[in-house]
């Protein structure tokens, strides 16, 4: 019998959500909010479908935008492109998950990388439990306390998903400079709907950091597959050989390259967002007030809110006759349901739904 890994037999696959069917579809993970017209146009013209993406100017020009967008100053390797922020995750793990490691990932987190992690044979995985109730400043003790375990590598998704807690700039550097022997992952997926800027400054001033991030969700070009890490040159070098520039195709370059030229009109989206999440506050503090089946709400940082309450298989249900799709996250957080922020005319539909709950 041929030999392979035994740890497959007994592994569950990460299950993308595929509800069909739905009118409305809040359980799903990208952002809806418009695109700008350079980069619809991109795709109309695009005629290089036969061909890999190359190494040539656009490529990295769009290493120059990212750099510029995430106030990078060194002028070395410091940025790799890579297919969907996944594949940064799964290189990162390709290289640090090692038999020796320990690691240590804060949870609720990102469940595929939980999953992309699970293939690996390491020494030791922690996930301690992040109560939602935790202030920001009470979590960044939280994560404090629980680094001092002396991990390998540190899995944090910052604002964590689906609560939406965020660690400062601030809070990250003391990490760094507390746990030096720690490598920390920071998943930056969601940063754009925060009040806060990226951390990626930070891995030039310390080489215990990777910060990774996506084209997916605030720039909603999911289909494309484009994400980014950002680390030291020292680790860009031995990161390298896992790499694969084939995954990086030129039409996800275009349109990533445009995103960025135009990221005023992406400011505009932004704002759109905070106006929406002060409505869905608004709205959710109303249905608290009144209905008992409901408990609570979470709406930190993040696209996402979270409702509460006591039956979540029944809330689901109730959404589900409407033709509104949402996820039970009970196995998360209890009596969770989770929904994904979107475009105004939906959130009201949500709201006039729950309000009939
Ligand atoms: C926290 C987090 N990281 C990474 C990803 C992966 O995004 P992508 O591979 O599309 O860049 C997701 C997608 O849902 C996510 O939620």
């Amino acid at each position: 019998m041929f030999k392979y890994k035994k740890v497959a037999e007994n592994l569950e696959p990460y299950k993308i959500p595929s509800t069909t069917n739905y009118k409305y579809k809040m359980d799903m993970g990208e952002w809806s909010l418009p695109i700008h017209t350079s980069v619809t146009d991109e795709l109309k013209n695009f005629n290089s479908l036969y061909r890999y993406g190359v190494l040539d100017d656009g490529f990295n020009n769009l290493i120059n935008l990212i750099k510029k967008y995430n106030g990078l100053t060194n002028k070395n390797e410091t940025v790799l492109l890579t297919n969907g922020s996944d594949n940064a995750l799964r290189l990162i793990l390709e290289l640090f998950a090692t038999e020796e490691s320990k690691i240590l990932i804060p949870v609720p987190s990102y469940v595929h990388f939980e999953c992309m992690l699970d293939t690996f044979k390491v020494k030791e995985v922690k996930k301690p439990y992040m109560n939602y109730n935790l202030s920001n400043e009470e979590l960044n003790d939280f994560l404090l306390y629980e680094l001092s375990g002396e991990y390998d590598l540190c899995y944090l998704v910052n604002p964590s998903m689906p609560v939406g807690h965020i660690l400062t700039i601030e809070n990250l550097k003391h990490m760094l400079s507390s746990y030096t022997n720690t490598l920390f992952v920071v998943d930056e997926a969601y940063i754009e709907f925060t009040k806060n800027t990226t951390c990626a400054s930070l891995t030039e001033e310390f080489n215990n950091l990777i910060v990774v991030r996506t084209f997916s969700k605030f720039f909603s070009l999911a289909s494309l597959r484009l994400g980014y890490l950002m680390t030291n040159p020292h680790l860009i070098k031995l990161l390298k050989p896992y790499y694969n520039y084939k995954d990086i195709t030129k039409i996800a370059v275009n349109c990533a390259t445009q995103s960025l030229l135009h990221i005023d009109f992406y400011d505009k989206n932004r704002e759109t967002y905070f106006e929406l999440k002060n409505y869905v506050i608004d709205n959710l503090e109303q249905i608290i007030k009144v209905n008992d089946k409901i408990t609570d709400y979470i709406m930190k940082d993040g696209m996402y809110f979270t409702i509460i309450c006591k039956d979540p298989v029944d809330l689901k249900k109730h959404f589900d006759s409407y033709s509104i799709a949402v996820r039970n996250k009970d196995s998360d957080i209890k009596g969770a349901v989770r929904l994904t922020i979107n475009e105004k005319e939906v959130m009201e539909k949500v709201f006039e739904t729950l309000k009939k709950y």
